[in-house]
């Protein structure tokens, strides 16, 4: 099946594909739980570090590859608040991980008109991680297609326990009543506010065969079709990510109706 994409920095892009159609519809907003780099390493004698680094150049085919698809939001999964217990050479390793990626990684992103974004409570992140967040963030900030948001020291509970502290605040001060608080004004204190009308997860992506959500964007997961493979992270690929769009394809959404 042949299709057009126009993106949004109106350069065109043939895509051939059996795996999806191009014709319906694309999921807006992507998240991906990326598991299984170390058992891809070990599984080739290897230190886990290695499936992590393998794990990054998947980021890279899989950016890409979203992008020219169409997708909105891609949200990975890059480290959870629980991930600081793991042993402190691979915590440092993963935090080198976005130097690396944005120092490599930039200029296609500027190509592609990426965005990044990130979300999680960075302030907590090694100053040489942060640094290289924020100056990714404000290379890429005038760009205007798919946002490329990560998870960097993330938890979908502590962020509902935050934006529910903004709000008890925001009561306490009298600059909103109890009565205010709706969805969508609870929505506006999340972590993904920025996303606007693409808060809401539509596809949730999880590798190596888990069935978890781990803590994952609990609030935005609501309503998400979930998609569980059994291909570990460093080897899912674009053909992955096509096939996967062609299982959501025929799923049928009812957001709890008929
Ligand atoms: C889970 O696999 C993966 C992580 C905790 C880290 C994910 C990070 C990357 C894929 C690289 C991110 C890239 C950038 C640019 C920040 P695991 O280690 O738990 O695997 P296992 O379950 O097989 O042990």
């Amino acid at each position: 099946m042949k299709g057009l994409f126009r993106k949004r920095n109106q350069k065109a892009k043939e895509i051939t594909t059996d795996s999806f159609n191009v014709d319906e519809t694309i999921p807006h907003h992507i998240a991906i739980i990326m598991d299984g780099n170390g058992r891809w390493a070990q599984k080739k004698f290897m230190p886990r570090i290695a499936g992590h680094k393998e794990g990054m150049n998947t980021v890279k085919k899989v950016t890409k590859r979203a992008s020219e698809i169409g997708v909105k939001v891609l949200s990975l999964y890059a480290f959870s608040t629980e991930n600081w217990k793991r042993p402190d050479e691979e915590v440092n390793f993963l935090m080198q991980l976005p130097v690396d990626f944005f120092d490599t990684f930039v200029p296609e992103l500027m190509e592609q008109n990426v965005k990044v974004q990130v979300m999680g409570f960075t302030e907590k992140l090694p100053n040489h991680t942060r640094k290289a967040v924020e100056k990714a963030i404000s290379d890429t900030e005038k760009n205007t297609g798919m946002v490329l948001n990560f998870a960097l020291n993330y938890g979908g509970r502590s962020e509902l326990l935050e934006a529910s502290k903004t709000l008890a605040e925001k009561v306490k001060t009298g600059e909103i009543d109890v009565e205010d608080i709706t969805e969508s004004l609870f929505e506006e204190s999340l972590m993904t506010r920025n996303l606007e009308e693409y808060q809401n997860v539509d596809f949730m992506i999880r590798t190596s065969g888990e069935e978890r959500i781990s803590n994952f964007m609990l609030w935005q997961n609501a309503y998400s079709e979930f998609y569980f493979s059994k291909v570990l992270w460093p080897d899912f690929d674009e053909q992955a990510l096509e096939d996967a769009i062609g299982i959501y394809q025929k799923r049928h959404r009812r957001f709890g109706g008929l």
